[in-house]
C-alpha cells in the first residue's frame, strides 16, 4: 500500500496525461461557467431526454437544446398529410418541463427533407407554386406547434455551395453559382430561401430566424454566405441570425479564420449561434453526410491534447465575440451519440458520458492565465545547444518554442499548463512551428519532449537529460533563488569524477559519480583529511547522471562550502536500478538487489578508494522520489550502515519504523508546496513528538521536479554529519 502510494506520488506528474483528470471544481457546470457569455446547447435524440442518466446530464450542463433529427421535415412530415410528432413532442416537453431553451432545426434543407413536396401523385415534378404552397403549410404547422417553446429556427440549412465551379452553359463558360444545386434551387433559384424565411416569419413573428451552414469559416464559402444573406436582407427577407455549424477538427479551422468569419457575419446580423459544434480527431470537417467513421481504437493521447487545445482556442474566440454569439450548441451529448461515430471522439463527454479533458478545457477557462500580458523579454534557455536561440524563456517563466517541421500536421511540446497535455504549436506562413506556454511555468528545471504527428522526439534546440527512462530535452525556467545552483567565479570548485566499480552480485561493472570537495586530497597541518560520504539517489526514470547534471549536486556543494554553511563531504551518486520496475509490479519492489550493490559493493569500494571516514556516523543516504523509497527501505534494513536519512519527495518515516531512537541523527523529509506538504509536516511533527531528530522542509512554488530537490539538498547538507 505504502509503496503504491509512494510510486503514485512519484509518477503522478509523469503520467498525468494518461488518466482521467479529477474534477478540479466539483459541481461547476458548463452552463454556469458561461452564464455571462452565451447559452450552452446540445443536440439531443429521444433517448437523451428519456434515459435518466442522460437526461440528468442534459439538465445539469446545458441551458439550450436542439432536436438532432426529430424536427426535420423527413421526421415530422414524411408524406403528404402524414405527421409524426411523437419524438419531437417528447423533446419539446422536456424543454418545457426543465426550462431549457429550444432551437428549432430545421425547416428547409436539401437533405432529410420532405421530398414528396417536389412531385405530384403520379411522380411528376410540380410547379414551384405548388412546392411553395406545401412548404408554407409545412413551415406554418411545425412552427405553430412549438411556438410556445422554440425561440429560434434554423429556417434554411446549407443552401450555399462548397466550391464554385465555372461551367459551360450553351457552349459558353459561365462563372459557377454560389448556391448548392439542390432540387430546391433547381426548381426555384434562390427565391426558395426568401420564401422559407417569409413563411416562418408569418407563422411566428417573434421567432429568431437563422440561416445555418457548415464550412462557414472557409473564406470562400464565408463570403458566399455573407453575400447571400446581405442580398436577402436588402430585399427585406427576415434573416435575423447566422448559424455557424462548427463541424471542425483538431487541425482547423485556424483561429484567424474563425475570428474573421464571426467578425464578417456580425456586420449583417445581431445573432450568431454556433449550432452544431464538434471537433473531429482526423482531418475531415464540415457537414457533408459522407465521412469516415473513425478508427476503432481508443483516442491516442496526442490527439486528445490537440482536441483540448482546439476547444480551448475556439472558445477563447467565442468568448471574445460574446456580444454577438448568444448560444453555442454541441452536436450530440456524448461521443457515443455522435453522428460521426463513437471513434471520432468529437465531444466533451465520452461514450460513457463522463467528462473528457476537453470538457475541463472548455469549462475551466477562468483558471488559466490566458489574458495575462506576456513580457517580451525572452532569452535563450541556458541549457540550449551551441548557437541555438530556441527554446526561450522570459522573466515571468513563460517558455517559447520553435520547431522546423514543414510537412508536419501537428507539433506538441509536452510542457504546458492546466493538465491539458502540453503546448500545441502552430505553423506560421514559413512552415515553422511556434508557440508559447499558456502561462508561466514553475521555476527551475523541467524535462520535456516534442510529439510530432504522434511520434516522440527531442527538441534539437536544447540539451538532453536522463529522465522518464530516456534522454529528454531540458529547459531551465528562471528561479528567484537560482544563484545557489549556479557556478560562480569566486568559488573554489570540487571534482566530479566517474568511477567504474565491479558488482559481483549483478556480474556487471557499474558506474557511480563521485563529488569530492575542493579541499579533498590537500594536507591540513601536514595531515591527510578524511571526509564523510552522502549516498544520493535519483528518482524513477532517472539514473546516476541526474543528480550531477540537472540536480547540480556538485555546484550546490561548492557554493555551500564556499559560504561556510557546511563541512566538506563527499557525495556518491549511482544508478538505483529503479527503471526495471514495471507498472503494475510496483508493490513487489523491495530494493533488495540495489541494497546489495550499494551496501555490500559500492560502500566498501568507496571506502577503499577514497579518503572517507568509514563509519555509520559519517555516512548518509538520501534520495528523491523513488530514490527516497529506496532510502527508507535500505536505511531501515541496514541501520548499522547509515546514520542520517533524507527523503526528498520520497515519502515519510513513521515513528514506529525507527526501532532504536539512537540509530539515526537526522531524518530529513521534504517536498514541493505543490506536492503534499501537509503529509511532510505532519509526519515530521509525529517523529519529533516521538523524540526523533526530524526536520521537514517545503520548497515554495514547486512540484515533483528538480528545483524541489536542489533546494532540498541545499537545506539538508548543513544538517548532515553533526555529532
Ligand atoms: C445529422 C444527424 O446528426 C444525423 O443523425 C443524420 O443522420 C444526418 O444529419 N448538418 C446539419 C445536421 O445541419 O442536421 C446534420 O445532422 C449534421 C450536418
Amino acid at each position: 500500500m505504502l509503496l503504491t502510494t509512494l510510486l503514485a506520488l512519484c509518477c503522478s506528474t509523469l503520467f498525468a496525461q494518461w488518466g482521467p483528470a479529477p474534477d478540479p471544481f466539483p459541481g461547476k457546470t458548463l452552463k454556469d461557467a458561461y452564464k455571462d457569455y452565451f447559452m450552452i446547447g446540445v443536440a439531443v435524440n429521444r433517448l437523451n431526454v428519456s434515459v435518466p442518466e442522460q437526461a440528468a446530464l442534459v439538465r445539469q450542463e446545458f441551458n439550450s437544446m436542439t432536436a438532432e433529427n426529430d424536427m426535420k421535415p423527413v421526421s415530422v412530415h414524411p408524406a403528404v398529410g402524414v405527421w409524426h410528432w411523437g419524438a419531437a413532442d417528447s423533446i419539446a416537453d422536456f424543454a418545457r418541463k426543465n426550462g431549457i431553451k429550444l432551437r428549432g432545426h430545421c425547416l428547409c434543407w436539401h437533405s432529410q427533407f420532405a421530398d414528396w413536396m417536389f412531385t405530384d401523385k403520379k411522380g411528376r415534378p410540380v410547379k414551384k407554386e405548388v412546392f411553395y404552397q406545401r412548404l408554407r403549410e409545412h413551415i406554418h404547422t411545425v412552427v405553430n406547434r412549438y411556438k410556445d417553446v422554440v425561440y429560434a429556427w434554423d429556417v434554411v440549412n446549407e443552401a450555399i455551395a462548397d466550391n464554385v465551379r465555372p461551367r459551360f452553359v450553351n457552349g459558353k463558360l459561365e462563372p459557377g453559382t454560389p448556391y448548392r444545386e439542390s432540387r430546391h434551387f433547381q426548381l426555384c433559384g434562390d427565391e426558395f430561401i426568401a420564401k422559407a424565411f417569409e413563411f416562418a416569419h408569418e407563422a411566428d413573428p417573434n421567432a429568431l430566424l437563422f440561416y445555418n451552414d457548415y464550412n462557414e469559416c472557409d473564406p470562400g464559402k464565408r463570403d458566399r454566405i455573407y453575400n447571400m444573406v446581405k442580398k436577402m436582407q436588402e430585399a427585406g427577407v427576415p434573416i435575423h441570425g447566422i448559424g455557424m455549424q462548427g463541424h471542425y477538427n483538431i487541425y482547423g479551422p485556424s483561429e484567424e479564420d474563425i475570428d474573421a468569419a464571426i467578425t464578417k457575419y456580425a456586420q449583417l446580423v445581431k445573432h450568431i449561434h454556433i449550432t452544431e459544434l464538434d471537433i473531429r480527431t482526423n482531418t475531415e470537417m464540415g457537414g457533408q453526410l459522407q465521412f469516415s467513421r473513425g478508427e476503432q481504437k481508443p483516442l491516442a493521447p496526442y490527439l486528445q491534447t490537440l482536441q483540448d487545445d482546439q476547444y480551448n482556442r475556439i472558445f477563447k474566440i467565442f468568448r471574445k465575440h460574446k456580444d454577438v454569439i448568444d448560444c453555442v450548441t454541441f452536436w450530440n451529448l456524448g461521443d457515443r451519440d455522435s453522428w460521426l461515430g463513437v471513434n471520432n471522439h468529437p465531444l466533451l463527454f465520452d461514450e460513457q458520458y463522463k467528462p473528457k479533458r476537453s470538457y475541463y478545457a472548455v469549462r475551466d477557462f477562468e483558471a488559466t492565465s490566458a489574458n495575462a500580458t506576456v513580457k517580451e523579454d525572452f532569452v535563450p534557455n541556458p541549457l540550449n545547444q551551441p548557437g541555438q536561440q530556441y527554446p526561450m524563456v522570459n522573466s515571468q517563466g513563460y517558455a517559447r518554442f520553435r520547431v522546423v517541421a514543414p510537412d508536419a500536421k501537428s507539433v506538441i511540446v509536452s510542457l504546458g499548463l492546466g493538465g491539458r497535455g502540453g503546448t500545441v504549436l502552430r505553423k506560421d506562413k514559413d512552415g515553422v512551428w511556434t508557440g508559447t506556454t499558456e502561462g508561466p511555468m514553475d521555476p527551475g528545471f523541467h524535462y520535456y519532449h516534442l510529439t510530432i504527428d504522434g511520434g516522440v522526439v527531442n527538441d534539437p534546440g536544447t540539451h538532453n537529460f536522463f529522465g522518464s527512462c530516456r534522454w529528454e530535452s531540458g529547459i531551465e525556467i528562471p528561479a528567484p533563488d537560482q544563484d545557489f545552483y549556479q557556478t560562480r567565479m569566486d568559488v573554489a570548485h570540487g571534482n566530479l569524477q566517474q568511477v567504474l566499480f565491479p558488482s559481483a552480485s549483478t556480474g556487471e561493472v557499474k558506474r557511480a559519480f563521485v563529488y569530492t570537495p575542493p579541499t579533498y586530497g590537500k594536507l591540513v597541518k601536514g595531515k591527510q583529511q578524511r571526509f564523510p560520504v552522502l549516498y544520493l539517489q535519483h528518482g524513477w526514470g532517472e539514473n546516476e547522471t541526474s543528480w550531477p547534471l540537472q540536480g547540480c549536486a556538485g555546484i550546490i556543494m561548492d557554493n555551500l562550502i564556499a559560504e561556510g554553511k557546511i563541512q566538506p563531504f563527499i557525495v556518491v551518486m549511482t544508478y538505483g536500478m529503479t527503471n526495471d520496475v514495471k507498472f503494475g509490479h510496483i508493490g513487489e519492489f523491495t530494493a533488495k538487489e540495489f541494497e546489495t550493490v550499494l551496501v555490500d559493493e559500492l560502500v566498501p569500494y568507496i571506502d577503499k578508494h577514497f579518503l572517507t571516514k568509514p563509519d555509520k556516523w559519517n555516512r548518509a543516504m538520501a534520495g528523491l522520489s523513488m530514490g527516497g523509497m529506496e532510502t527508507k527501505l535500505i536505511t531501515l534494513r541496514r541501520p548499522e550502515v547509515f546514520g542520517y536519512y533524507g527523503l526528498l519527495s520520497g515519502g515519510q518515516y513513521a515513528p514506529e519504523d525507527i526501532k532504536d531512537p539512537k540509530q539515526v541523527r537526522l531524518i530529513f523529509q521534504s517536498c514541493g508546496s505543490k506536492e503534499r506538504p501537509d503529509a511532510i509536516m505532519q509526519s515530521t511533527e509525529a517523529l519529533k513528538a516521538a523524540g526523533l531528530p526530524a526536520v521537514g522542509y517545503i520548497s515554495e512554488g514547486t512540484a515533483h521536479e528538480f528545483l524541489t530537490w536542489r533546494r532540498s539538498l541545499r537545506e539538508m547538507a548543513p544538517l548532515l554529519f553533526k555529532k
